[in-house]
């Protein structure tokens, strides 16, 4: 029997899976429809002391992603306080408040959150300039509740291992990790107008394109400090998920890919990181989480050619790799890709692109 359960900060989750601050978690009802899917926890928008104007239009699928232009809730604080709270408060499970954004907002809202309920608060720092910012606002939080506190960290620093640490020292119980990539464009063609509606047609890019850099992100952050980290950006699968908990996770958040693909997603990502657990023997997420950390080279693995391992029993033929190989060392011949050393280069492509797994590096 497989355990998902996590406990973060205190909090009980009954699998690792939370819906990211954004609009499938605008309200109530959104959350109760989040926590009727199968999340383990859940996460509001950002509330903060006035409610956002909106640009609209706000949201556009560009390729491997969305940008979008959405500045925290449109709804007043007080209908979080009193009626959208309430709602998700009946879910019974783990409530976590996303929280925007100057210190003396978060001093005014944060004691008013905790009084309504709410198990955890994550402080929003997307709009913040500066660590000294980020070290304000976390203490300022810590201040004035008891419960714990996360920050979510922007990527759009030079250094979100200095956050982190800033954050970590500013007493942050934990971290979530990324938020949006930006600002971003689209421009539509046909009109020669941006497809957003924000100043300047600005977005912030998040979803498939921006996994790369939040799992980068989250493992540097999982190195540098010891208190848990939430992992989020571009993951739309189990696998995704095991990845951000091999990079250290403890847990991870999904908002893209439930616009995409509606909230039937989190159960889908809990029941897959499940079944990889069944197959590779793992009890716990515990049994896995920051394995990955061990393996990253100080110093590059090799710096010469290694031609790929084939193994035959696995490859179907589907002459992916000949397609990708840029070196022309990859020919199938008579159904068996055949692998010219004297050609290969040893980059590896070949082995990324097959999908059975046939060429091993
Ligand atoms: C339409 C939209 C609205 C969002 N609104 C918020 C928000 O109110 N507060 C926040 O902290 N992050 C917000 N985010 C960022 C997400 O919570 C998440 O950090 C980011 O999108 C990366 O995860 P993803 O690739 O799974 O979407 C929003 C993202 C999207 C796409």
């Amino acid at each position: 029997m497989v355990n998902l359960a996590v406990e973060i900060c205190g909090l009980k989750l009954r699998n690792p899976v939370i819906p990211a601050a954004g609009p499938m978690v605008r309200n109530g009802d959104a959350l109760a429809v989040a926590a009727k899917e199968g999340a383990g926890a859940l996460v509001t928008k950002t509330i903060s002391v006035t409610q956002a104007v909106v640009p609209r239009p706000c949201i556009a699928k560009v390729k491997e992603g969305l940008l979008n232009a959405e500045y925290g809730s449109d709804l007043a604080p007080e209908k979080w306080l009193n009626v959208e709270l309430v709602k998700a408060k009946r879910t019974g499970l783990p409530l976590i408040a996303s929280v925007g954004y100057k210190p003396a907002e978060i001093s005014e809202l944060a004691p008013k959150l905790e009084a309504a309920g709410v198990d955890a608060l994550e402080l929003s720092t997307h709009y913040l300039a500066d660590t000294s910012s980020l070290i304000e606002v976390t203490k300022t939080a810590k201040e004035k509740v008891d419960i714990p506190v996360f920050v979510k960290l922007s990527p759009n620093t030079l250094d979100i291992i200095g956050s982190a640490r800033a954050a970590e020292g500013a007493g942050a119980d934990g971290l979530v990790a990324i938020n949006t990539l930006g600002p971003c464009m689209a421009i539509d063609i046909e009109t020669a107008r941006p497809i957003l509606g924000s100043s300047g047609g600005y977005g912030w890019l998040s979803g498939p394109a921006i996994k790369p850099l939040a799992l980068r992100c989250v493992a540097d952050i999982c190195r540098a400090v010891h208190i848990p980290v939430i992992g989020v950006g571009g993951i739309s699968d189990g696998r995704d998920a095991v990845e951000f908990i091999m990079a250290g996770a403890t847990a991870v958040q999904v908002c893209t890919a439930a616009i995409v693909r509606g909230p039937k997603i989190y159960a889908l990502i809990a029941d897959e990181i499940a079944r990889f657990m069944r197959v590779k023997g793992y009890n716990s997420i515990e049994d896995f989480k920051g394995i990955a950390l061990r393996h990253l080279p100080e110093q590059p693995l090799r710096t010469r050619a290694k031609p790929p391992e084939l193994i035959q029993s696995k490859c179907t033929s589907c002459g992916l790799c000949e397609k990708y190989c840029i070196y022309g060392a990859i020919r199938i011949i008579g159904k068996i890709p055949k692998i010219d050393p004297g050609r290969c280069y040893g980059c590896g492509l070949c082995a990324t692109v097959c999908p059975t797994r046939a060429l091993l590096f």
